[in-house]
């Protein structure tokens, strides 16, 4: 639960689940109810600084770098967040508005932890560091398929980032931490992303409009 006047929405889930199209439906949603003051971001991203981050963070410089360390990656992509956090996320909230976040924290658990084996001790330590009780107020996970995601970004891109050149091991891993995420926190909603996009826009509006009633 957010400290601030506005919300935190996250969209969770594996490369191709569909958050960026997600991120879209919620502000649609969100709009319909009269909610206009709302930005969404990315992360890593949201900031110039986190945005050259996630240039890195995904290869997608333009000089040929060294491959960052599993260490390197995790503390590039806390650097990003922590500077998407206090350079936007805080001050929008500050003034109500609605942030809806394609990503956010849970992703390292699952990318970092699950992904690339780091402790995950370290993770929430980090956390503690940097997230200052701006937690979301509502996590949306898209569940799809690792291979169902992959084949996606592979429909949709020509060139597959660093990160999605990963092997699909490494993906059952981060797919298997997600799913842990979601079952030892019973307030991630979960929604199957393997069905049509018509459909997971209908259930994406469903919990939203359920979760505003609550709210509001
Ligand atoms: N439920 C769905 N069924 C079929 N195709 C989908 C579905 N959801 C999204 N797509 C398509 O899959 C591609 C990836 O979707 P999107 O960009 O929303 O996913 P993403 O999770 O943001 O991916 P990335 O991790 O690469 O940012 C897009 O072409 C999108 O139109
Ligand atoms: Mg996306």
């Amino acid at each position: 639960m957010s400290i601030y006047n506005g919300k935190l929405i996250v969209v969770e889930g594996l490369d191709g689940a569909g958050k960026t199209s997600a991120a879209k439906q919620i502000l649609k949603i969100l709009r319909y109810y009269g909610i206009v003051n709302v930005n969404i971001v990315r992360d890593p991203g949201g900031t110039p600084l986190s945005e050259m981050l996630r240039l890195l963070i995904t290869g997608k410089f333009n000089y040929n770098i060294d491959e960052p360390t599993n260490y390197a990656e995790l503390f590039m992509l806390y650097a990003a967040r922590v500077q998407l956090i206090e350079k936007f996320i805080k001050p929008k909230l500050k003034k109500n508005y609605w942030i809806i976040s394609d990503r956010y924290y849970l992703s390292s658990y699952a990318y970092q932890s699950g992904g690339r084996c780091i402790n995950d001790q370290i993770l929430k330590f980090l956390d503690n560091m940097i997230l200052h009780g701006v937690y979301p107020d509502l996590t949306i996970f898209l569940d799809v398929l690792p291979k169902t995601g992959l084949n996606r970004v592979k429909n949709n891109n020509t060139k597959l980032d660093r990160i999605e050149n990963e092997s699909l091991t490494f993906f059952y891993r981060v797919y298997n931490y997600y799913k842990k995420l979601v079952k030892f926190n019973k307030d991630i909603i979960c929604i199957n992303a393997n069905q049509s996009l018509s459909i997971v826009n209908k259930e994406i509006n469903y919990y939203i409009s359920k979760w505003l009633m609550k709210i509001m």
